[in-house]
């Protein structure tokens, strides 16, 4: 197991063993560790990385390793923290309801942000129980007509109730968020809601843009906010959708949801920190990109279940799903030969797909690595009552509080599953906050750095995106004809 200073853990005792990867394996592969690990201190301190090039062919540095250090200069310095607390002064009770539209890198670590803050009853919540922080509902994840409506219905909904109860409008701000300005389903989604609610005689309605900051050749998006006077935000150059929720993507809603980015931010440099160690056992996100690249290519286990333990951690795993895709699965190396590399992401989520999932890790194909992620010390616990005194198999549980029995739950799974000699592993956050996310987080992106340096693909482009998104276009102009 590493254990950090913080208190974070990473336990890969279940995928080492007889019948399992080896030392032997991990010495074997010493020669590509240290190549992997060259090329990530070289991007570290250059944003250099072979082979990479932007989606116009040009070459582009990759700066997601800068993002944690709020330094004079870096993507995020002191001022633009300033300028972030700044905003959530100003939002803090005064505005209503925030709507965040994006897709992708755009939307998922802010779910991710708004879930481990927030939970699902957050809307529900009075104001003062929000701590004057608004609703916040996502939008623009999808081109969904019944989702936008509903939204739009409940918005308006609102919107008349508060003009009926007070003399002030319904405060309503929209986040729009895309690095290339143009994303269809983010931008047909932001029409049909900013032009339902622009001209609302009960609403004031304000936009914040997200988006590339470049000002000579402007995204739509960001010509859009200099035509309409909007606030904006950037994705700065050098960091892609999937990285975004350590710049001001992931920032803003923090901000604006009361979740402390600082110590988020905090959390990924210390993890960033830990892993500058050419020691693979003492370097958390080196060890798990080789145990997961040594897993697949030499014991076959390709697919990757990201198992979270604790209903508010499951977005978690949906980040993942796309970092591990979009950075991995890909067609050709950086040499240009054919591949085909990849290893599939499986959102699951603990205990709830124990009752679906674990039949098929632990009877199914010897193709998978389960990846727990646990939280030791719940701030909110229940404990079990002794409320059917007479029914002895619930007696039996009486006195228990429901974290540990999560826990002993995750450790059964756990102990089965390697008794099949079935792969899993799992990350420990002490508790539950800012810190201890930006820790995890900053790992999983740093280790998905690594296991392209491994694979020899660029972790960093998405070219398989562009392929259906050409015969979308056509399909909706002829659409648009008709
Ligand atoms: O990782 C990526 O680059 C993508 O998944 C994008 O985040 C997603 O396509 C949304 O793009 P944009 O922010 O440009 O609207």
């Amino acid at each position: 197991m590493i254990k950090l200073a913080s208190g974070f853990s990473f336990d890969y005792q279940n995928m080492m063993g007889t019948g399992k990867i080896t030392a032997e394996d991990i010495v074997a592969f010493a020669p590509q560790i240290e190549k992997a690990e060259q090329a990530i201190t070289e991007m570290r301190k250059t944003g250099y990385i072979r082979g990479h090039l932007s989606k116009d062919g040009e070459p582009e540095k990759v700066l997601f390793s800068q993002l944690p250090y709020v330094e004079e200069g870096y993507l995020n310095s002191p001022a633009s923290l300033a300028k972030l607390d700044k905003l959530q002064k100003r939002v803090r009770n005064n505005v209503d309801v925030v709507v965040s539209m994006g897709i992708g890198g755009s939307y998922l670590g802010n779910k991710v942000l708004f879930d481990v803050q927030c939970g699902s009853f957050w809307n529900y919540k009075t104001v003062a129980e929000r701590n004057g922080y608004p609703q916040v509902f996502f939008s623009g994840n999808n081109i969904d007509p019944q989702s936008t409506g509903d939204l739009l219905h409940y918005l308006q909904a609102e919107a008349k109730k508060k003009s009926q109860q007070t003399d002030r409008k319904y405060r309503v701000l929209i986040i729009c968020i895309s690095k290339s300005g143009g994303t269809l389903d983010t931008m047909s989604s932001f029409m049909v809601v900013y032009e339902a609610l622009k001209n609302h005689p009960n609403i004031d309605l304000e936009v914040i843009a997200i988006t590339d900051p470049n000002t000579a050749k402007p995204t739509l998006l960001k010509k859009l906010a200099q035509d309409n006077a909007w606030e904006t935000f950037a994705v700065p150059d050098g960091v892609g959708g999937r990285f975004t929720v350590f710049c001001e993507v992931g920032l803003v809603l923090g901000a604006i949801i009361g979740f402390d980015i600082h110590a988020f931010l905090q959390g990924a440099k210390d993890m960033d920190k830990a892993c500058q160690t050419e020691d693979v056992y003492q370097n958390p996100a080196l060890l798990n990109a080789v145990l997961k690249y040594i897993g697949a290519e030499k014991y076959g286990r390709s697919e990757e279940v990201l198992m979270p333990y604790g209903d508010y951690l499951e977005s978690i795993s949906m980040w993942y799903t796309q970092l591990l895709a979009e950075s991995l699965g890909k067609h050709y190396n950086k040499s240009g030969q054919e591949v085909f590399y990849g290893r599939t992401p499986i959102v699951a989520l603990g205990t709830r797909d124990m009752h679906s999932q674990t039949q098929q890790h632990q009877d199914g194909k010897l193709n998978k690595v389960v990846q727990f992620v646990r939280v030791e010390h719940w701030q909110n616990d229940l404990v079990i009552p002794n409320a059917f005194p007479q029914v002895e198999s619930l007696a039996a549980i009486a006195g228990i509080t429901m974290s540990s029995a999560l826990e002993t739950a995750r450790e059964s799974n756990a102990e089965a599953l390697a008794s099949g000699n079935r792969f899993n592993a799992c990350f420990t956050l002490p508790t539950l906050n800012a810190y201890h996310l930006g820790e995890l987080l900053y790992l999983l992106a740093l280790s998905i750095a690594y296991e392209g340096e491994f694979a020899d693909v660029d972790a960093f482009d998405q070219p398989g995106v562009e392929a259906y998104k050409k015969i979308m276009q056509k399909k909706l102009a002829t659409l648009q004809k008709k």
